[in-house]
């Protein structure tokens, strides 16, 4: 194989950018340097002198010398239009923006064929944990049935400070933020869009299914209070925001993001902190795990490096699951055992989106019913009221001592 020496074109200098520079500077494995780098605003103090600073995105796309494009800033939009001039211009690509390539993932692969050039986006799912590489390569002809996962780090430390340390909301997310590990809008990590970014293109590579995200089922952590935590303490549980999807037929597949009661016998159980961990399920190999810091500067960085080494290779992703159709349907049908708590005057709507309870409370703070719940209804719920606390169950069925269920009539609702 032809190892080439890179001239990078870089665009954005936050977090993610000055790690790229770090981990370059202190790597002798990759021949690489960045050339350029394009940022929005010349007026913000860089903390290097060595860097050819620019703001105009055509001194990196039309340099003759520059052979790959790195793209690291956080606007989506922006970056596609980077990353469809820089394929015009025949430069391979790198960029670590879930959301670009999430919204435009079809776009990516008819721009890539066109070309004949890649784009790689290692850093888009679980930063550290060469995820991607492993589903489109090594799992080629083992096939996957299930990938289940904690996909956002940021989401992943605030729920552990606040388990494990009782920290508040708030005071865990400005600490996220301090660290480099959460999103500009900060909804994204929150909210659970994130998660479905990366979910969405990690369907693709494991199971060549092509949906978008907002199709996935998506609940985030914002309605996750006290009661939820005190439960988790209780029952040796902790909660977590897992991202899942897996087969329900030769053909289709379940995926939805939603926060969990994982138990100790998980191995996302002991994935704390800005870890993000990633079990897979195949027809062969039967389970594996893996697990590694899924955001901040380094972790994010050496998937990047990653990508650029392997585009000195000529590697590109051959999406041979998607050209084989492997999955052509998601599942939304699907039924799962979960917990949701409410405030008292929404106990009505809570209990209609059972098909069957298992156990219901109530205290003078609210309603909590543990059963079997449709996805979409699931959803609506979430997305009609924002104090409903859902959280899936581990296993078939939560346990709840009999001291702790209240008889319950519906009419008193
Ligand atoms: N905000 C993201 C996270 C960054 O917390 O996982 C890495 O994708």
């Amino acid at each position: 194989m032809n190892k080439q020496t890179l001239n990078i074109g870089l665009f954005g200098f936050g977090c993610v950018g000055y790690g790229l520079y770090q981990v370059l500077n202190k790597t002798n494995g990759v021949q690489a340097r960045i050339k350029k780098v394009c940022i929005k605003n010349p007026q913000k103090v860089r903390p290097v002198s060595d860097v050819d600073f620019t703001i105009t995105a055509s001194e990196l796309i039309d340099d003759p010398e520059i052979t790959i494009i790195v793209e690291l800033t956080d606007d989506a939009d922006a970056a596609f239009e980077i990353v469809k001039a820089a394929l015009k211009q025949g430069k391979g690509v790198v960029t670590a923006n879930k959301k670009m390539v999430s919204e435009h993932f079809a776009e990516l692969l008819d721009l890539q064929k066109q070309y004949q050039l890649p784009v790689l986006y290692e850093a888009a799912a679980c930063a550290s944990i060469p995820i991607i590489r492993n589903l489109e390569e090594y799992y080629d002809n083992d096939t996957l049935s299930r990938i289940e996962g904690i996909v956002n780090g940021s989401t992943n430390f605030i729920l552990s400070k606040a388990l494990n340390e009782g920290l508040d909301f708030g005071e865990t997310l400005s600490i996220a933020q301090s660290l480099g590990y959460a999103e500009s809008n900060p909804s994204l990590d929150v909210d659970g869009f994130d998660a479905a970014y990366k979910l969405q293109i990690l369907c693709a590579h494991a199971f060549g299914l092509l949906i978008s995200a907002s199709d996935i089922t998506r609940i985030g952590i914002r309605s996750i209070g006290q009661e939820e935590f005190r439960y988790a303490r209780e029952k040796g549980f902790k909660i977590k925001l897992v991202a899942q999807a897996f087969k329900t037929s030769e053909q289709s597949i379940a995926a939805f993001v939603i926060p969990k009661f994982v138990s100790a016998q998980s191995p996302l159980f002991g994935v704390d902190d800005v870890y993000n961990g990633v079990i897979t399920e195949t027809a062969f190999a039967d389970r594996q795990f893996f697990s590694g810091k899924g955001a901040g500067a380094y972790p994010t960085a050496s998937a990047v490096l990653s990508d650029i080494s392997a585009l000195s290779y000529n590697y590109r992703y051959e999406y041979k699951k998607i050209h084989n159709a492997n999955a052509t349907e998601l599942d939304t049908d699907f039924r799962l055992q979960v917990y949701v708590r409410v405030p008292l005057e929404l106990g009505k709507i809570a209990h209609s989106v059972f098909d069957s309870i298992d156990v219901l409370q109530q205290d003078k703070k609210g309603i909590c019913i543990t059963g079997l719940a449709s996805l979409q209804r699931l959803q609506e719920l979430s997305g009609n009221f924002q104090e409903a606390a859902i959280v899936l169950c581990d296993g078939e069925k939560t346990s709840v001592t009999t001291a702790e269920i209240q008889t319950f009539e519906l009419s008193e609702l």
